[in-house]
């Protein structure tokens, strides 16, 4: 039997190119997720309990790529992660919170603490605008047992806008009334929107952040193949999500290529990432299945342990190679996923043939990620896992297994903790931008015309520093 060989990321170097290119800031990082979604940089975070939720999204997109928040909740919670990603950073709510006027201090309090929002419209009805409550309005009042009614700016005292208010407009009564929050409203004083200045100045600030076409930053969110995927996928379409990722190990599989159809039938307009497989064969039948973005990648993960498990599994640059070719026939984006270790293997991803990569552990020990943060031994650590590790299949909701029947793919683990998110992505974009220089790349696709070598283990000892004392 003839047995190839694949190669792995540390594998192999890029050789250098004459070059053009005179400053780092003379590259372009723009890159597509799928067929229909550009980001400005080509980094996604992974779709795992310790890695994305709303935070680690909302950090993401601002910085110009994108999030994935993770699916092991009940899709009411996924939902409302996702919500509040397209809230952040948007000049018209259009369905703004509300709250009764009837309620009380301490109702407000614990309805500001579970949506992370710090004023709302008050209304009965969730339609008729009854008034405002603010965090001025409460910053005096000590007794929870207040009633809003008696501490909210009513509606006489309002200052409104049209619905078709714009940008410029809305500011100049914003800043000529000394106010945060225009709630828009129709003829009837009937709630239409919220623009809050915080808003139109975010929005104003950040050219850099992946936005959709109402300026809304991007999100994905990760489906399953089984049970209530589609519910789940049209919770998550309703909530204003902009991509879907099939969540699936071995995406290769009628089970996946099922639920992609079904998805796509079912809602013709969303953008839909199928994976993860690491073959030609499975880039093609995915692509026919309808997806618009196909992810790579079975076994590279830093907690993976399906290769050891199960003997399955392609090298990652191996696996990227395979897979290119077929997404440039047919225009579908590939990203790979998993196995980043340092700004050289997101190089090497894209001169192979990626459009983006998704990064898991790089991203579990920063300040926005969900996973518990530790003290050992004095230094700081984050929980990372993951999500065929043991305790993961053991919380999800669905989980039937007892512990000693369920046969883990992956690890739990601590990763040094390495602060705001987007500090590990600015040192990834200055690797990025560098290695194109080395590359001559004007643009990430440039990229792919440079010339892997492969290395042999004393090229890889040279690689690293040596013959010195590491500080
Ligand atoms: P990194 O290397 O960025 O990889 O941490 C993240 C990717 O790993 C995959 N993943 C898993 N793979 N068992 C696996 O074999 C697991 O328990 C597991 N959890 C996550 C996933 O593709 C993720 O994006």
């Amino acid at each position: 039997m003839y047995i190839p060989t694949a190669l792995s990321y540390d594998d192999v170097l890029l050789v250098p190119k004459k070059s053009d290119i005179k400053s780092r800031h003379d590259v372009e990082t723009g890159t597509k997720l799928t067929r229909n979604i550009s980001l400005k940089i080509p980094l996604v975070s992974a779709n795992m309990d310790t890695v994305t939720e709303n935070e680690m999204a909302i950090a993401l997109a601002l910085e110009g790529g994108i999030g994935i928040i993770h699916r092991f909740c009940d899709i009411a919670k996924q939902a409302s992660e996702v919500r509040k990603v397209k809230r952040k950073q948007n000049i018209i709510i259009s369905k703004p919170f509300t709250i009764s006027a009837s309620a009380t201090l301490g109702e407000f309090k614990e309805k500001s603490a579970d949506l992370g929002c710090s004023s709302f419209l008050v209304s009965d009805n969730g339609l008729d605008l009854l008034g405002i409550i603010t965090r001025r309005d409460v910053v005096f009042c000590s007794d929870d047992n207040t009633s809003l009614k008696a501490i909210m700016t009513p509606k006489e005292k309002l200052i409104v806008g049209p619905i078709d208010i714009s940008t410029s407009e809305a500011q100049k009564l914003l800043r000529e009334n000394k106010i945060e929050k225009l709630p828009l409203v129709d003829s009837n004083f009937q709630i239409k929107g919220l623009i809050t200045e915080k808003d139109i100045m975010r929005n104003s600030n950040n050219n850099q952040a992946s936005k959709d076409s109402s300026g809304r930053l991007l999100v994905g969110a990760a489906v399953g193949v089984r049970g209530d995927y589609l519910e789940r996928a049209v919770a998550l379409t309703e909530a204003g999500v902009d991509v879907l990722v099939l969540d699936i190990a071995h995406g290769h599989s009628s089970n996946a290529l099922e639920a992609i159809k079904i998805i796509k039938r079912a809602l013709p307009q969303m953008e839909v990432i199928g994976g993860n497989i690491a073959t030609a064969q499975g880039a093609l039948d995915l692509i026919e299945a309808g997806v618009d973005g196909v992810k790579v990648g079975i076994g590279p993960g830093s907690i993976c342990t399906t290769r050891l498990t199960t003997g399955f599994g392609v090298p990652q640059l191996s696996a990227i190679l395979n897979v290119a070719p077929v997404c440039q026939k047919y225009g579908v984006p590939l990203i790979a996923d998993g196995g980043i270790k340092q700004s050289a293997d997101l190089v090497k991803a894209l001169a192979a043939g990626a459009d983006t990569v998704m990064m898991g552990g790089q991203l579990s020990g920063t300040t926005e990620s969900p996973g518990l943060a530790i003290n050992y031994k004095g230094r700081q650590y984050k929980i990372s896992r993951g999500m065929a590790s043991l305790t993961a299949a053991l919380s999800r909701p669905d989980s039937k297994e007892k512990h000693h029947q369920i046969t883990p793919e992956g690890i739990e683990a601590r990763v040094p903790y390495r602060g705001p998110v987007k500090d590990v992505i600015s040192r990834y974009l200055g690797g990025l931008k560098s290695g194109m220089s080395y590359g001559n790349a004007r643009t990430i696709s440039d990229l792919r015309d440079c010339q892997f070598i492969r290395i042999t283990n004393s090229g890889m000892r040279e690689s690293d520093s040596h013959d010195n004392e590491v500080l």
